[in-house]
């Protein structure tokens, strides 16, 4: 029960840590956010604060209905936080103005330091930080031959994407979201950084490929990313991987988790089956793979 985690005195923060210490077993969530949401909720607990009033023991806590409710609610909470793909909007606003204010003039490491910063705010984007290099050092060595790569449910990583190194050679980079916090970032990037290299479509899978088409201009793609994308829609809505498998690109790069974006729980044995699944259905042949430590990636093709 981690009574050894429970001050002797009983105090709102005391069970804030408590709870919050439970959860970070189970959660992948920094500290200081999990406290936050926790504190929030438990202000937000009248029955639960009223019942503090009567100096309840730590036993009796723990053993309340009350407690439960909150802690439920709090881990609940945390847990709906982690699946939000965009998580600071602060940060995102003013980082999105300080991009706005650069030139295609302003030096790549200008950029830098405000692209790293509004990548973070996309959950699933920032996990890729830890190991950028490492993933697309890999990465680039598949696209040596790509001109026009198109990237579906890109998220925030065309501002990871290393344009300055191996990525010299993409003449158009078509990034596809249906998230206007995306589209409103890229977008921003689009117009500074080498204007016409890279564009933000605002776009859903079940618009299907004639409407991207209509708007790019382009009909078939040297190489495609779907970078975590497959795994989450087979979740979410898999109708919608029947417009994925007919994806107009030669070579697609599809990549999945190795660990939840939630949970401290390995996920790499089922996304692997889902992605070879869906490869498998969509007619084409795994011809290379790599790997960071929590991402994994197929490089497949019509052979
Ligand atoms: C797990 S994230 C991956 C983001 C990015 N590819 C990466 O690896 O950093 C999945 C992305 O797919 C987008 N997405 C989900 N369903 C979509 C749909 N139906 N159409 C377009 N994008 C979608 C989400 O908004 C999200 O940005």
């Amino acid at each position: 029960m981690g009574n050894n985690l429970l001050p002797e005195e009983i105090t709102v923060d005391g069970i804030i840590t408590y709870i919050v210490q439970q959860a970070l077993k189970k959660y992948k969530i920094d500290e200081k956010r999990a406290y936050s949401i926790t504190n929030e909720t438990l202000l937000k607990s009248p029955k639960f604060l009223e019942f503090l009033n009567n100096k309840p023991t730590f036993k009796q806590v723990l053993k309340s209905r009350v407690f439960e409710d909150l802690n439920r609610t709090a881990r609940q909470r945390i847990y709906y936080a982690l699946r939000q793909y965009n998580s600071d909007s602060a940060t995102f606003k003013s980082s999105v103005e300080s991009l706005k204010s650069l030139s295609p003039e302003t030096p790549y490491n200008e950029y830098e330091s405000i692209l790293k910063e509004i990548a973070q705010t996309h959950t699933s984007t920032a996990e890729r930080l830890n190991h950028a290099d490492e993933f697309y050092g890999q990465l680039l060595g598949f696209l040596e031959d790509t001109q026009t790569l198109l990237d579906v449910g890109c998220g925030m990583q065309p501002l990871l994407f290393p344009f300055q190194e191996g990525g010299k050679e993409i003449k158009t980079y078509v990034g596809a979201e249906k998230d206007k916090t995306c589209i409103e970032a890229l977008t921003a990037f689009s117009e500074v950084y080498k204007p016409g290299l890279l564009h933000a479509i605002e776009w859903n899978i079940a618009h299907n490929w004639k409407i991207l088409e209509d708007r790019t201009g382009i009909r078939f793609y040297d190489a495609v990313l779907m970078l975590k994308l497959v795994p989450v829609i087979d979740r979410i809505d898999r109708t919608l991987l029947e417009i994925l498998r007919f994806t107009p690109a030669r070579k697609w790069i599809v990549s999945g988790s190795r660990e939840s974006m939630t949970r401290q729980i390995s996920i790499e044995k089922r996304e692997r089956k889902i992605i070879r699944r869906f490869l498998e259905q969509s007619g084409k042949t795994i011809i290379g793979e790599f790997s960071t430590p929590d991402e994994f990636c197929f490089i497949a093709e019509s052979v």
